[in-house]
C-alpha cells in the first residue's frame, strides 16, 4: 500500500524544500517515491527537473524519486471531465469563473493538490507519495479544502441561486432570467453575470460526483502522516496554533512539527559583554536564537509537541542529495520515523 506524507504550513516556511527533502531521503533509502511540489523555487525546480504539469517524471540524479509540479488548472479540468457530461465539462472549462476557482481560489488550489495526492496514492505505483501544499491559507485550510469544495458545489447558496434541478431548468432559466442579465451585463460592460449564472448552473451538475470524490480525498488525508512546518516568526506560529486549536476531529495530530531555519541554540549567549559593532551584531543574532528557543518551548508546553529542528543554512540545499542530507541530519524525518516501515 502507498503511504502518504502531507506537508502543511503557512507561506514561505519551507514546505516545498522539506517535501523534497523527505522524499529524497526516502528514495535514497530504497523506496519508490513521488513528490508533488507546488511552485518550487527555480533552483529546486531545475534540480528536480520538473516543469509545470501533473504527470510525474523521474528525477535523473536520484534513483527511485519521481516528481511533478502541480498544475491546478489541469487538475480541475480533469475533475470536471470526470464528473460532468462532455458538453457541460467543456463549457465549464471555458468559463472564466471556473478558471478563477481553479487558479486563484485558495481552496481550489489546495483541493487540486489533495486530488493529485489521492490519485497518485490510489495508483499504487509508489511506496510513498509526499505532497507539498500551496501557501495560501496554510495549516488547516488544506485539510478543509474537500469540505469547502463540497460546500461550494452543493451548498445552499448555489441551490438558492440556481433553483431546484428540474429537467428543462436551463431553458426555463434562459427565458426568464436572460433579459435581466443582459441588461446588467450592458451596465457592467461585458457578459459577466451571464457567465456567473452559466457557471453556477453547470457546476451543480457535478455535485454528486465531486461530493463523493471529495470524501474519498478526505479519507486519504485521514491516513496521511501530517508534517506541519513552521518557523519561530509570529505569523507561522499563529497558523501552527490555529492548526491545533481547529484540528478537525477526524484529522490526526501532526506526525512531526518542524521548526525550520532555526539558529543554533548556543548562539543565545554569543557576543555577550563585549562592545564593538561586530559583537553588538552577534548579540542581536543571539537574541534571535534565544527568541526562537522560547517559541519552541511555548509550543511544546501548549500542545505537547517535540519539535523537529531544521537548521538555518547559509544556502538552502537544492540538489536531491543535499536535500536528503538535510532530512537525515534531523534524524526525525525518515519514512520510518514518520511511521512507515522502512
Ligand atoms: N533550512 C533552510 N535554510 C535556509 N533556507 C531555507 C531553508 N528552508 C527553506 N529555505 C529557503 O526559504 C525559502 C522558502 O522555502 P520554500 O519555498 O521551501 O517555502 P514554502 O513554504 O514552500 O513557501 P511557499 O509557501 O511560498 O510555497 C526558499 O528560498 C528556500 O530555499
Ligand atoms: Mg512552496
Amino acid at each position: 500500500m502507498t503511504s502518504v506524507v502531507a506537508v502543511l504550513g503557512s507561506g514561505g516556511v519551507g514546505k516545498t524544500t522539506l517535501s523534497a527533502a523527505i522524499a529524497a531521503d526516502a528514495a535514497r533509502n530504497g523506496r519508490r517515491v513521488l513528490v508533488l511540489t507546488v511552485d518550487p523555487a527555480r533552483r529546486l525546480a531545475q534540480a528536480l527537473g520538473v516543469r509545470l504539469g501533473n504527470t510525474p517524471a523521474a528525477v535523473a540524479s536520484c534513483p527511485g524519486l519521481d516528481a511533478a509540479m502541480i498544475d491546478a488548472s489541469e487538475s480541475w479540468e480533469a475533475i470536471v471531465h470526470n464528473h460532468a457530461d462532455p458538453a457541460t465539462a467543456e463549457r465549464l472549462v471555458a468559463n472564466r469563473f471556473f478558471r478563477a476557482v481553479a487558479d486563484r481560489f485558495p481552496s481550489g488550489q489546495a483541493y487540486a493538490a489533495a486530488e493529485e495526492m489521492t490519485r497518485h496514492a490510489d495508483s499504487g505505483v509508489w511506496d510513498l507519495v509526499v505532497v507539498d501544499t500551496p501557501p495560501s491559507g496554510g495549516g488547516i485550510d488544506v485539510l478543509a479544502s474537500p469540505r469547502r469544495i463540497r460546500a461550494l458545489v452543493g451548498g445552499r447558496a448555489l441551490r438558492w441561486l440556481t433553483g431546484p434541478a428540474i429537467p428543462g431548468r436551463r431553458a426555463l432559466y434562459t427565458v426568464t432570467a436572460r433579459p435581466a442579465l443582459r441588461l446588467a451585463d450592458a451596465v457592467v460592460g461585458g457578459p459577466l453575470l451571464e457567465d456567473v449564472a452559466e457557471f453556477l448552473l453547470d457546476l451543480r451538475v457535478t455535485y454528486d460526483g465531486i461530493s463523493r470524490r471529495s470524501r474519498h480525498v478526505e479519507s486519504t488525508f485521514k491516513t496521511a502522516a501530517i508534517v506541519l512546518v513552521t518557523t519561530a516568526d509570529p505569523a507561522p506560529m499563529r497558523e501552527t496554533s490555529r492548526y491545533f486549536a481547529e484540528l478537525p476531529d477526524w484529522a490526526s495530530r501532526p506526525r512531526a512539527v518542524v521548526f525550520n531555519r532555526a539558529l543554533p541554540e548556543q548562539w543565545s549567549t554569543a557576543g555577550r559583554g563585549r562592545g564593538d559593532a561586530l559583537e553588538r551584531n552577534l548579540e542581536r543574532w543571539g537574541d534571535e536564537a534565544h527568541r526562537q528557543a522560547e517559541a519552541r518551548g511555548e509550543l511544546s508546553a501548549l500542545y505537547g509537541v517535540d519539535p523537529v529542528i531544521v537548521p538555518w543554512m547559509a544556502e538552502a540545499p537544492s540538489t536531491p542529495s543535499g536535500l536528503a542530507d538535510l532530512a537525515a541530519a534531523t534524524g526525525r524525518l525518515s519514512a520510518k520515523e514518520l511511521g512507515f516501515a522502512q
